[in-house]
Formats: C-alpha cells, structure tokens, sequence
C-alpha cells in the first residue's frame, strides 16, 4: 500500500514537471498524422508496435521525433532522390515541425473531443499485383516497348541494396530505383509520379541474382511477360 503511494506520488511529480508550450495536441493534430502515415503498421495487430493511443504513443514521443527526421519512419526502403514516386509516405516538411512542436512542448494529450473516427486501414493482403506485371530477375532485354507505371520488389533478400536502371537503346540511363534497407515486410509499390516509357531493346540492369522485382506496366497496356528476352549470357534470369 505504502509502495502504491509512493508510486502515485512520484507519477503526479513527473507529471508536474511537463510544462505545455505547445497548442499542438495528440489527440487533434498528431493522431490523425500518425494515422494517415503510420499507424498501418503501428497498431495492434500491425507490424509495430501500437501508436493508435495517446497513452501508447506517449512513452514514444522522443523517439518518434528522432525517427521522422532522420527519415527512417515511415519506411521507404529506397533512397530518396533517385527515381520519383508518387507514393513516397514521408512526411512534408509542415508535417515534420508539427511533431517536433508537439514533442518539445510537452506532447501533450489534448482534449478527447478532437479525437478523429477509428481508421479503417485497408489489410496488406488485399494489395494485389496486376495480372500485365513483368518479374525481372537480372539483366532483361525488351523485345517490345512498355509504358510502365512503377515497379514492385518480389523477393528481395532483408537489407539488400542495389540499383536498378533502364539502357535505352540510345544508349541513355533511366534511374528507375535504388532499394536501400528494402524489407520484405514492407509490401509495398514504387508508384511513379510520371509513367516512364521504355522503346523495345531497353534493358533493364541491377537487379540481382536472387532478387525478382516487378514492373507493372500501365493498365490498360497489352503487355504480358512474353515480351521480355532474359539475359542468358551471365547466367542471371
Ligand atoms: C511499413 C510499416 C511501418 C510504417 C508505415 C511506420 N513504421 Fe515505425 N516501425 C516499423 C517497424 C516494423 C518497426 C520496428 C523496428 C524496425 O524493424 O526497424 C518500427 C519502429 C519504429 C520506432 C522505434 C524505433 C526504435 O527502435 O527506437 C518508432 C519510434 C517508429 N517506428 C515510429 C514511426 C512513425 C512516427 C511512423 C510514421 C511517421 C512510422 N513509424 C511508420 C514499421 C513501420
């Protein structure tokens, strides 16, 4: 009993000692941005552990701030910069200074009225490949032009790094996507902001052997895995 009190105690203090300097709170601003761009993963019955709750969020605020800007969280899992994707979940800038504030002011809870609706996060099973996918496996030739809307790693061993890049026949280099840290849990697309065509005879380097990544072709196109010559000369495919 003695013990409880003096638990009590010593929460009440610690609680005292958080002074509010920020009008930002968990439950109006920062739970509707860790819904829309983590709690996917971070909930219960995600991947992560939960962020759905003040009360589980808050033993995280620090470390939460460190990892939305150091980039780490949400993961990518490709540098950033090469390839442009329309998909890319990282936080804007304004999205970055609202959970600093929050944090630095005391991450405060807020008032339980601004809490937004439960989201429905859509299960990772119900993303599907199209059916007009190309699965690269190294080096492949084009036998035929495509208009390709992004690419989807398959398999992908845990950490690789590697780049993979379009030849043209002109002889230019399309950077397509460098996976950095990729997981396999990620289970998610490179979604290109701009389609990108690629004339017949392109070939589509880096992908290693082991590795077999998607292209997904723009819908509609009447592309199929025929199209593709595999590169047999350095036994990769
Ligand atoms: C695609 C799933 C996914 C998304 C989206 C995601 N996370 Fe994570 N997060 C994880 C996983 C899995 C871990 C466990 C550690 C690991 O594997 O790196 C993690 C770990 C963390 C950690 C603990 C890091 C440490 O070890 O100290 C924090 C904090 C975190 N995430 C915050 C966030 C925030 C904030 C967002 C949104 C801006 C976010 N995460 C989005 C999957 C995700």
């Amino acid at each position: 009993m003695k013990a409880a009190l003096l638990v009590l105690a010593f929460s009440f203090a610690a609680q005292a000692h958080d002074v509010i300097t920020t009008k930002v709170t968990f439950d109006r601003e920062i739970v509707r941005l860790l819904n829309a761009h983590c709690n996917s993963c971070h909930r219960e019955g995600g991947t992560a552990f939960s962020l759905a709750t003040y009360s589980a969020a808050r033993p995280w605020a620090k470390a939460i701030e460190e990892e939305i800007l150091t980039r780490r969280m949400p993961p990518w899992g490709a540098v950033k910069g090469f390839g442009d994707f329309r998909n890319d979940q990282g936080l804007t800038p304004e999205q970055l200074e609202l959970i600093v504030d929050w944090e630095e002011g005391g991450a405060p809870e807020g008032e339980e009225k601004d809490l937004p609706p439960a989201p429905n996060f859509p299960e990772i099973a119900a993303v599907q490949h199209p059916a007009s996918e190309i699965i690269v496996a190294g080096d492949l030739k084009l036998a035929q032009s495509v208009t390709l809307d992004g690419l989807w790693p398959v398999t992908v061993p845990d950490n690789a790094g590697f780049q993979i890049t379009a030849e043209l026949p002109d002889g230019s280099i399309e950077s397509m996507l460098w996976l950095q840290n990729y997981k396999q849990s990620f289970g998610h697309p490179f979604l290109f902001r701009m389609p990108l065509e690629l004339p017949a005879g392109t070939w589509v380097r880096g992908v290693p052997a082991g590795a077999k990544v998607a292209l997904l072709p723009v819908s509609g196109s009447d592309t199929t895995g025929k199209l593709l010559v595999p590169n047999r000369r350095d036994g990769l495919q």
